[in-house]
């Protein structure tokens, strides 16, 4: 039987996505998924679904040993634009539960983290274009402070403990099944189903605000990926830059136009654009080519193409 997986955060964006893609890979009910919240989702609750609060350490070493869980995907936390909002409780959130699972990992209760970083580490002194795995990372956001911290503290633990931790710094994420929250990056989904249900949308970012983005499928690959990979050639305990393409508002709108012909635009920047004016414009993804063969599948096309298919009824 394969060990244990649970997933933190299972109803989220990413979290969906992974519950589906790890049951399929090993087993409905090898893989327990959480949330805060119950839920309705036949796809939740097809296998193992546990009502937990990741901040709260009791109740998570009480499902870890319930299950015999091995490995842990971290993926509750609050995003750039909520933690704006509420900084003491989006530091809370994003750290507590780290530190939960990093000393889980370090005290031999479970063996294998995921956890996820973000483009959001780097900020208005980075390097804008083709940003490179280390240079200067000083974010101006909460959400990249937790995050960057986040990463120092993932490879203290592997240094120190041995803890196997890994993770990715994922670009805006782009997919149908489940919406985001909370982001900056939000407004490349939240297109799609405007563009279906209005033929229109207003940006919350300006035209020209370029951010690297990926295709769900990728990342989720990505993810799989990364946690498979057994060769010396992987540095744990590091979060890798992964990309795949980059557009702005304005070249995304052109192409939902060119597949939905009418499409229309217009643009309302708020507080989300000063987010991402410190964030990269494009990354460079090297080291992930060269110790774990990191490949995207989708650009924007192919991407805008998926989408619409998906979510046209
Ligand atoms: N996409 C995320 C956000 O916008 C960044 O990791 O908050």
């Amino acid at each position: 039987m394969h060990h244990k997986t649970l997933i933190l955060g299972a109803c989220g964006q990413i979290g969906t996505e992974l519950t589906i893609a790890l049951r399929e890979k090993y087993g409905l009910n090898n893989v327990v998924a959480s949330d805060i919240r119950a839920t309705e989702d036949p796809v939740m609750n097809a296998g193992p679904f546990e009502i937990l609060d990741a901040t709260d350490i009791h109740a998570l070493e009480d499902v870890i040993m319930h299950y015999e869980i091995e490995t842990v995907y971290l993926m509750a936390a609050m995003l750039s634009g909520t933690a704006e909002k509420f900084p003491m409780k989006a530091w809370s959130l994003n750290m507590d539960t780290l530190f939960h699972v990093l000393n889980l990992a370090k005290d031999k209760k479970i063996s294998k983290i995921f956890w996820p970083s973000s483009i959001a580490v780097f900020g208005p002194d980075t390097p804008k274009q083709n940003t490179p795995q280390q240079c200067i990372m000083a974010p101006s956001t909460v959400y990249g402070m937790s995050k960057l911290a986040g990463e120092r503290w993932c490879e203290y633990y592997h240094l120190k403990y041995g803890v196997d931790v890994r993770s990715l710094r994922y670009p805006g994420l782009i997919s149908w099944k489940t919406q985001p929250g909370g982001g900056t990056t939000d407004y490349a989904v939240d297109i799609f189903h405007k563009a279906i249900e209005n033929g229109s949308y207003e940006s919350f970012l300006a035209p020209q605000t370029t951010l690297p983005m990926m295709y769900m499928e990728d990342a989720i690959r990505a993810t799989l990926s990364i946690m498979d990979f057994e060769s010396t050639s992987l540095k744990k305990g590091i979060a890798y830059n992964i990309s795949a393409m980059s557009f702005n508002p304005e070249e995304l709108a052109q192409e939902i136009a060119k597949q939905l012909p009418g499409f229309t635009m217009s643009y309302a920047p708020d507080f989300r654009q000063a987010i991402a004016d410190s964030w990269p414009d494009s990354i460079s993804d090297l080291e992930a080519q060269n110790d774990w063969h990191w490949k995207p599948h989708f650009n924007m096309e192919k991407m805008v193409q998926d989408m619409l298919q998906h979510l046209s009824p």
